[in-house]
This record gives structure tokens, sequence and C-alpha cells, in this order.
């Protein structure tokens, strides 16, 4: 059963079951596709299904060129779990949020899997790529294999292998970035690199799925408590009349040793702010407090009242209030130049300046209309600017730096620039860091 699976997997003949088509699904899509293997591609949401069959992408930096493309060689998209046996593999890629309480929230992976279940059949490689705590994969996957019968590491295979991207970022591809994985056996593990290793230039094997699943909460928890780390510099700094940037950016020239970090207006995304909290909720049942973790995410999340609050101050300098003050806030993706806005921070601080009484706009040349949102509102569109619109506001905000502002403009023209990212490098009067 191994050694036919890792045949069709060497001669391009297994056929490629991606589960989840979204900002991971589809990039591996993508890449198995230009590879060769024909890819069959499972969502529950209809209107994705349909936007790929009509040869349409809903990521801005996917093209529609590259799904055309993609079905010429055979990509199929589909609602329909029963096509399962279809495919060798059943590569997971579907959301792992926190719930209200900030605990991890399984249900689309459980879901996920339990769809699959009744369709599973000898020879299927399970592949879970979402983040998750240590021991999801062996304790909520394996089970479910083993629930049809399937000795798994003998007739079935089980992996887990973390993805890792860098959305909007031209220096990687799913093919350049090294992919972790770790099998329950190694007969699974076997698998699972040489699946991976078909289209991924290095594949890293752990020896477990713990390790594995471990390894992406290490990378994420690194950035998370980093960045709360020089969070809370800035606002030491901040009060001793020091650029943070200014530092950040000399402490950047050391060759060794230091790893330069960069404030801003709170974490956003669907990784940093979430997954830490998965590792938190898991490490209870060890009897273990993650206080780096806490301390980071509280750090953290105080950054849109540290920012709102250097709003108020500076516009109370100019004799204004943030009640019935016109405040423009820039970017409202939660990082420059994509247009993915999960978890944005410019959310939050947009609500908290309208619930303070603000007049609130936005500018955002990657999200032409503010979407629909589970918990955020707002009958936005992005404002075009001009000269004159600059000069019409009380305070513009920058929250998210996209190369595509004109920051000299908005030098020139605005009244009061409130800047969360450091952009602007030389002081002015009507320049506030935050
Ligand atoms: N986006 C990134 O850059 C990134 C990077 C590393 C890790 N991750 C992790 O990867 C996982 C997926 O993230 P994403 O950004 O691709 O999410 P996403 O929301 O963009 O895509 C998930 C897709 O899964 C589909 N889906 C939901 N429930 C389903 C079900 N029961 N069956 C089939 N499809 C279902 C959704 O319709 C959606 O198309 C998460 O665990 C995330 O933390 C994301």
């Amino acid at each position: 059963m191994k050694q036919q699976l890792l045949n069709r997997i060497a001669d391009k003949s297994a056929v490629i079951g991606i589960v989840g088509l979204g900002y991971v699904g589809l990039p591996l899509m993508l890449r198995f596709a230009e590879v060769g293997y024909k890819v069959l591609g499972f969502d529950i949401d209809q209107s994705k299904v349909d936007a790929l069959t009509a040869g349409k992408s809903y990521i801005e930096h996917i093209s529609a060129d590259s799904i055309a493309t993609a079905l010429e060689r055979g990509f199929e998209a589909t609602t329909d779990f029963s096509r399962a046996p279809e495919a060798d593999t059943l590569i997971l890629c579907v959301p792992t949020p926190l719930n209200k309480y900030r605990e991890p929230d399984l249900s689309f992976v459980l879901d996920t899997m339990d769809s699959l279940v009744p369709y599973l059949r000898e020879g299927h490689l399970v592949s879970l790529e979402s983040t998750t705590y240590p021991g999801t994969t062996d304790e909520e996957l394996l089970p479910r294999m083993e629930s049809r019968g399937f000795k798994v590491g003998e007739n079935a295979f089980l992996v887990f292998s973390p993805e890792r991207e860098d959305p909007g970022n031209p220096n990687f591809t799913t093919r350049t970035i090294p992919k972790v994985c770790g099998g329950y056996s190694p007969a699974c593990q076997e698998i699972g690199v040489a699946l991976y290793s078909a289209v991924i230039d290095k594949v890293v094997p752990v020896s477990s799925t713990r390790a594995a699943e471990m390894t992406k909460l290490l990378e994420n928890i690194h950035r998370a408590v980093n960045i709360g780390l020089v969070n809370e510099m800035k606002i030491v700094a901040d009060k001793m009349g020091i650029d943070i940037h200014e530092v950040i950016r000399a402490a950047a020239t050391k060759p060794f040793g230091f790893v330069p970090y960069y404030p801003g207006p709170g974490l956003g995304g669907h990784c940093i702010p979430i997954d830490p909290f998965y590792l938190t909720w898991k490490a209870r049942e060890y009897g273990v407090n993650t206080r780096f973790i806490e301390l980071a995410g509280e750090v953290n999340s105080a950054m849109p009242d540290y920012v709102v609050a250097k709003v108020a101050a500076a516009l109370n300098i100019r004799k204004k209030a943030i009640n019935g003050s016109r405040v423009l806030v820039l970017g409202i993706a939660y990082k420059k130049n994509v247009d993915d806005m999960r978890e944005s921070p410019s959310v939050f601080l947009m609500e908290k300046l309208r619930d303070l009484g603000a007049e609130v706009s936005y500018s955002d040349p990657h999200v032409p209309v503010f979407p629909k949102m589970r918990e955020h509102h707002f009958a936005l569109s992005s404002v075009a600017l001009d000269a004159a619109t600059i000069a019409s506001y009380d305070c513009v905000l920058l929250a998210t730096d996209h190369d595509k502002f004109d920051y000299a403009a908005l030098k020139e023209h605005a009244q009061l620039i409130v800047d969360s990212r450091g952009k602007y490098l030389e002081p002015a009067d009507h320049i506030v860091k935050a």
C-alpha cells in the first residue's frame, strides 16, 4: 500500500485532494497543478467553487490567469465530498480560529474530517496543514480514521505539515518556503515527505505530528512575543522622547544576535493574534501557564487604545476633541500591500474612534469597499485621495503602510498625521508618532 502510493506520487499519477481553498489551499493547489498533478479541490463554499470553475480568483495576489492555467491542467473544484475517493491525498487547509472565550475552535477541522470519514479509502494520505495545538492530529484525526477500521501507517496514512506563508512578500513562493512534516508513524512520514518534496524545494522531516504542530506554534509565538516586546519598548521610548524606529534601525545593523521587529497599532491577521492561544489552552492540560504568551497578548491588544490616546492628545493640542472630528484611517488591511482584513487592528481603531464620536472614513487601495465581517460593520467605501480631500480631515491616522499611498502628498496636505508605523522619519509639527 505504501509503495503503491509512493509510486503514484513519483510518477505524478497521484490525484491531489485539497480541502479548503482559501489563502493556504489555493496557492498549494496552483503549485501541485504547476508540477503536473491533477488536483481535486474541495470547499463547502459554493461561491468559491463557482468562481474557480469559471477561472476567477477571489484573492488579490492570485491571478485569474493562474487559475485558468490550473483548470487547463485538470484542476477541478467541488463541494461534493463523495468524490474524495478519487483523490490519493486529502490535504486539509481549513480555518482554526478562536471562539469568543479565546479558546481553540476546531469545529472547521472536525467538521471537515467528519464529512470525509465516510469516503476514506485504503491508501489515502490525510495531511493536516491548519495551525493547531500539539496533539490535534493524533487525538482528533487518528481516531476518526481508525473508526473506519483503517490501520494508520499500514493501509492509510496521516501527517501534520504546517503551512508557512508571508502574504504580500514577493521574495518567497510556495515552492521556496521550506516545509516541515511529521507523520503519525515512520511510514506516514515517508509518504508525507515524498508528497511535499515533489513540489517544495526543501522538506524538513520531524519525528512526530506533535513536533510539527509545536514547530508552527513556536514560529508564531516567537513573533507575537517579540512584537509585544517592541511595542512595550515603543511606549518607554516615546515617554523618553526617543524615536523607537530610529533605535530599531540602529540595532538592526548588529550582524548577529538581533532580529528586528516593528511596533504597530496592534496584531492582525489570522495567525499571530490567534495561534499562541492554541498553546496556552493546551498547556493548561499539563498544568503550565504560558506567561510570555499571555503578557505579549496583553501588551499587543492594548495597542489600539494607545494609538487612539495619541490621536486624542494630538487633536487636543489643536483645541479639538475626537468627538466631532473627521478622522481618515489609512490602510484597513491587517498588513501592508495585501487585501486581507482578518483581525485587522485598523477595524478596532475605527470602532473606537467612532464610539468616541469621530466621523470616521478610510482609504485603502486594496480594499475598495468595507467588507462584510462577522463582528464589525461599516457602510463605507475607500476614499480617493487628492489634496483637497486629504486637507479636509482633522486627522489622518496611518494604520497600515501600503506602498501605494502617496506619503509625500499626505505629508504636504494633511492637517495632522498620526503615524503608527514609523513611516515618517523626519520630525514635523503636524506628524505624531503613535
Ligand atoms: N493565510 C495564511 O497566510 C496562513 C499561513 C499559515 C497558516 N495558516 C493556517 O492555515 C489554515 C487555513 O487558513 P486560510 O488562511 O487558508 O483560511 P481561509 O479562510 O482563507 O480558507 C479556508 C477555506 O476552508 C473552507 N472551509 C471551511 N470549512 C470547510 C469544510 N468543513 N470543508 C471544506 N472546506 C471548508 C472555507 O470555505 C475557505 O475557503 C488556518 O489554520 C490558518 O491558521 C494560514
